[in-house]
């Protein structure tokens, strides 16, 4: 796999910084309060993992499932879910953990959805995020990296669901999928 990564842009050691400051300034904020972390299967799940361990209050996990991009490197626009929420999230503190924004249709469509349950609050807890990208606004509370405009793979993030185990965030090579 490693071969396969043309440049590693995040280390294991400065995600785990980052999410440790990212898990602090949740605990602080959601004080007393609610809370539910979301997370987007799969490629939040090792970020989301990590990130639990940094969240020093009580806080519940669910996961949903959705699907935007089939095997190939762009989004279709086209948002499909393939697994909902296991609890009720009405009158919760909802924080969505996710891997990366990139044209942000994802989680535009999954906001708009998981409205429509009245939770109390609904945030965003994103890893990466790729600005250059975005057609749709929107606005994370805790956001992570801002990337540049490159296909990413590792630490949760695949390509045909392959590089997911990586523990770094790298570049994958243009020849792996051109
Ligand atoms: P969006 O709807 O375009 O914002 O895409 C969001 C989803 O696409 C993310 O949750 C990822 O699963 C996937 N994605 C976007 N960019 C990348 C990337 O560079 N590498 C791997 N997956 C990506
Ligand atoms: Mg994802």
């Amino acid at each position: 796999m490693r071969e396969d990564i043309k440049e590693v842009l995040y280390t294991e050691e400065q995600i785990r910084e980052k999410i440790k400051e990212m898990g602090k300034q949740i605990s602080e904020d959601y004080k007393g309060k609610d809370l539910i972390l979301i997370g987007v299967l799969k490629g939040s799940v090792l970020f989301m993992s990590d990130l639990l361990k940094e969240i020093t209050i009580p806080c519940n996990m669910d996961f949903m499932a959705v699907s935007s991009y089939g095997a190939s490197t762009t989004s279709s626009g086209v948002v499909r879910i393939l697994k909902d929420l296991d609890f009720e999230i009405e009158g919760k503190e909802v924080l969505i953990a996710e891997d990366i924004i990139d044209t942000g249709i994802t989680l535009r469509y999954l906001m708009e959805y998981l409205k429509g349950r009245k939770p109390k609050s609904l945030e965003v807890a994103c890893l990466l995020n790729k600005p250059e990208r975005r057609k749709v606004e929107i606005d994370a509370k805790y956001l992570g990296f801002d990337v540049p405009d490159h296909f990413l793979v590792g630490y949760g993030l695949d390509y045909a669901e392959k590089y997911r185990n990586l523990p770094f965030v790298g570049i994958l090579k243009e020849e792996i999928y051109k």
